[in-house]
């Protein structure tokens, strides 16, 4: 183990990592990918409705070492905190927690913390909690679709271009798929993009459309 450049606390966490799995009757939940790895991150919360704590957690990591490390030490440090404590956990203060990460592997905590916090978001948005309603744009649609992998690629779906055509009118996100139909990915896609669009406050329809065959 002398060589590997991680601490003691980030190898123990990485073989007994902690809070693993998934929350079937989640009040909130995301899924995030590194654009910089392509890694994916799952996390899953319960929150108490009245004192507004979390009182469950997990993840799911599809990243490597140090991803699974963060996930675990995260999940640790924001059960039994209220939202808005969790969301003030940095992937600074994960790392310092892990007792420091090698700078190349910066991404993969920034990436866990991501998850949290996007679970977060998600749950604040499923019950009407988030303060500033900004009217959806074009950019806000695109900047969530960051998070869309294109799972032939590792990167995301808007800078490989498999996602074009976006517009937002009226309530409704028109978007088109750069797939056809039938394509082997095209339902796990879909997926991703109506998790990512369909709680946006001011969206009544999502309508995808796909590529003729
Ligand atoms: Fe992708 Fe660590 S290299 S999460």
């Amino acid at each position: 183990m002398a060589d590997l450049p991680y601490t003691e606390k980030v190898i123990e966490y990485f073989k007994n990592p902690k809070n693993v799995g998934k929350i079937e009757d989640a009040d909130g939940k995301a899924k995030e990918g590194s654009p910089a790895c392509g890694d994916m991150v799952s996390v899953y919360i319960k929150v108490d409705e009245e004192t507004k704590e979390i009182t469950d957690i997990k993840f799911e990591s599809y990243g490597c070492a140090s991803n699974i490390a963060t996930g675990s030490i995260i999940t640790e440090m924001a059960k039994g905190k209220t939202i808005d404590e969790a969301k003030k956990i940095t992937w600074n203060d994960a790392a310092e927690e892990l007792g420091g990460l090698p700078k190349m592997k910066t991404h993969c905590s920034v990436l866990a913390v991501e998850g949290l916090q996007a679970a977060i978001a998600d749950y604040e948005e499923k019950h009407g909690l988030v303060k500033e309603q900004k009217p959806t744009t074009k950019e806000i649609v695109e900047k969530r679709l960051r998070h869309v992998m294109n799972p032939m690629t590792g990167l995301d779906v808007v800078r490989t271009d498999l996602i074009n055509d976006i517009k937002v009118k009226d309530g409704v996100i028109s978007l088109k798929v750069d797939l056809v139909e039938d394509h082997q990915f095209a339902n796990a896609i879909k997926e991703d993009i109506m998790e990512k669009l369909e709680h946006l406050w001011d969206i009544e329809e999502i309508s995808i459309e796909f590529k003729d065959s």
